[in-house]
């Protein structure tokens, strides 16, 4: 007992100023081959087995509880003397950048926001219904071809939407009225790989419905995002055009950037780029929604994002966009 005490005092005094001393105490005493243990062993040679039990059980709980408290106080002390030195140049944290497509779908959504369309999402693995027949593509259109999309093997009526309108449709369903939206999103289609073309791209696409929108309010939108996109000496231009969803429909052209119209490689030496689909949203797809087209009228527009980039950042290949090439990607650190 007298050598129990005394071991209880040499414990409580103990003192240790780093991990190394924590250690030894903890190989000392509560080791394999430690005091503790070794005076459990002493129980074969005792008479009194159940009070020498209680005694080195508390003694072993104390060299416990000395050894957490000396644990906690040296890796915090260690922390404060020695891992900090205050006087050492801080440490660059990496962070990542913007891909190119962010950044310019980002500075396409923040043009309209300032106009108060609001972003509005949907599901790139969408039902035929929301991707085509909703949008009045009759059943046998050639852009339903099986060459164009890619459809869910388990279940024909599944595909990868072919184009952010799906998004549109699901807008106009919630039967919320007027709506004002701006709908990003990657899109799929069955398309060779090449520096030009990609089974999968990225489209920005608007709509606006509510009374009395006219082609007029089209037009004026889309003539104030050209000029806050590409500045404002940009001319624009509509050429009649098909979609099967908007009646009358348009293609807007805007003199070419790089040459100012006078005509060059990228513009095909015509002076123009052709930038988005437009045009007023079809009867026949408000009243597939459920709104009532005799009330309501609006106007929709779409366009890609990967050609305006490339233009912007004068990049040569469409693949570089989804290689992950970080030689490629960390170039793009500022906003557009
Ligand atoms: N959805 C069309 C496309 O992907 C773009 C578009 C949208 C055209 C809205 C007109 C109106 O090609």
């Amino acid at each position: 007992m007298k050598q129990i005490e005394e071991f209880k005092k040499e414990i409580t005094d103990y003192s240790a100023s780093d991990e190394k001393s924590v250690e030894e105490f903890r190989i000392k005493w509560l080791g394999t081959k430690g005091l503790v243990k070794n005076l459990m062993g002493e129980m074969k040679n005792v008479s009194d087995k159940k009070f020498y039990g209680q005694v080195i059980n508390e003694f072993r709980q104390i060299a416990e509880a000395k050894y957490q408290e000396l644990k906690s106080l040296t890796t915090h002390d260690s922390q404060l003397t020695t891992q900090i030195d205050l006087t050492l140049p801080g440490d660059s944290i990496p962070v990542g950048t913007r891909h190119p497509i962010s950044l310019m779908t980002n500075r396409i959504i923040s043009i309209f926001q300032r106009l108060g369309f609001a972003v509005a999402e949907g599901p790139e693995i969408e039902d035929d219904w929301h991707n085509f027949t909703a949008l009045n593509l009759p059943e046998h259109h050639p852009a339903r071809d099986m060459q164009d999309t890619f459809y869910v093997q388990q279940n024909p009526d599944w595909l990868l939407r072919t184009h952010t309108s799906n998004i549109q449709i699901r807008e106009m369903q919630k039967g919320k009225l007027p709506i004002r939206i701006i709908c990003p999103g990657r899109v799929y289609r069955n398309e060779t790989v090449s520096a030009r073309s990609h089974c999968f791209f990225h489209q920005v696409e608007g709509l606006y419905i509510d009374e009395n929108v006219s082609f007029a309010d089209l037009k004026q939108t889309l003539y104030f995002f050209a000029k806050e996109m590409y500045g404002s000496d940009v001319k624009i231009r509509f050429r009649p055009s098909y979609f099967p969803f908007t009646e009358p429909s348009a293609e807007m052209d805007i003199s070419c950037m790089l040459c100012k119209g006078a005509g060059c490689n990228v513009c095909k030496k015509t002076g123009w780029l052709e930038i988005l689909g437009s045009g007023m949203v079809h009867p026949n797809v408000l009243s597939n929604c459920g709104i009532d087209p005799n009330k309501y009228t609006g106007f929709a527009f779409g366009m890609g994002i990967e050609r305006p980039a490339l233009l912007k950042y004068g990049i040569n290949d469409i693949r570089l966009f989804s290689e992950n090439d970080v030689r490629f990607l960390k170039q793009f650190t500022s906003a557009v």
